[in-house]
């Protein structure tokens, strides 16, 4: 049960506590059920834009984009840890197996997130760093940001071609992808050799990114990295 005073510190705006001062009387409680409903609706709505709110004060990007960038990078983790400790298992083990349909599982979460992320920023603009860095420096982000984009997309869609090729099955979950392409082993193998060298590339851009906003931080002393941290 709520009491007088709980209710009105919770329910009742500043104005309206100030101006019964400091007590509810019993009388308040056998209001009409029009004007109770009235502020349970208010209530109802501050709880809904408070938790549907994706934009956050600047200078920080909207939450929606900062929880997928750090989400994202945990999923790239999985990616390139199951595909190195693959190659520590035994070949036809079921580790292996198991390991590189991980790989393809962390690696398809990316493909669907990235829609959701790349509309973000197309909805929400990067907020401005300060102090501004010189503009080649901003150049060169944006330069890196599109690669990182060319990386997520493009690379677990050579994987679906190139299994599609191989006639092998693409499952996510309980589905399993349709395939895009005719079966042709000889595409597959080239296709294959495209995606280890984009995934292989993508521990450079990765690095090199990470790298960059580490040394804004750390060295340039600059909002760069607090601006993609959740507060
Ligand atoms: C962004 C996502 C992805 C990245 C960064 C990535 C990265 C890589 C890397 C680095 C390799 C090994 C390269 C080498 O051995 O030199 C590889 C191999 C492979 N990946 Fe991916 N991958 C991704 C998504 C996927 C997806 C979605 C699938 C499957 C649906 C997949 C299936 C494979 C397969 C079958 C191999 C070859 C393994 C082998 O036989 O040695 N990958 N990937
Ligand atoms: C330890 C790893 C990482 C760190 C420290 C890091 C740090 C940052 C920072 C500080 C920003 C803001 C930069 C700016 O606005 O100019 C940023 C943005 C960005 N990062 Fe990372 N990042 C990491 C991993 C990754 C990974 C794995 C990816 C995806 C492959 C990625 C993709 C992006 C993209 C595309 C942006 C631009 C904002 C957006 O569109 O979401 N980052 N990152």
């Amino acid at each position: 049960m709520v009491n007088g005073g709980e209710y009105q510190r919770r329910f009742l705006t500043k104005s309206e506590g100030k101006k019964k001062g400091s007590r509810l009387s019993s009388s308040d409680f056998l209001k009409p059920a029009a004007a109770q409903s009235d502020r349970l609706q208010r209530l109802f709505i501050h709880f809904l834009k408070a938790s549907t709110d994706m934009t956050s004060p600047l200078p920080r990007y909207a939450k929606l984009s900062m929880y997928l960038h750090w989400l994202m990078l945990a999923l790239f983790v999985g990616v390139y840890a199951c595909i190195e400790l693959k190659g520590l298992a035994a070949r036809g083990s079921t580790l292996r197996s198991a390991l590189l349909g991980l790989h393809g599982l962390f690696g398809l979460s990316i493909f669907a997130l990235v829609w959701i992320r790349l509309l973000g920023r197309l909805i929400w603009k990067a907020p401005a760093i300060s102090p501004t860095p010189p503009i080649w420096q901003i150049g060169l982000s944006h330069v890196m940001h599109g690669l990182l984009y060319v990386l997520m997309i493009v690379t677990p869609i050579l994987a679906w071609l190139m299994l599609a090729a191989g006639g092998k099955p693409v499952p996510y979950f309980e589905f399993f992808m349709p395939a895009p392409v005719a079966l042709d082993p000889a595409l597959a193998k080239q296709i294959k050799g495209w995606h280890e060298w984009l995934g292989s590339l993508g521990y450079w851009l990765i690095g090199l990114h990470a790298a960059a906003g580490l040394f804004h931080h750390y060295y340039v002393r600059d909002n760069t990295l607090r601006r993609m941290l959740p507060r």
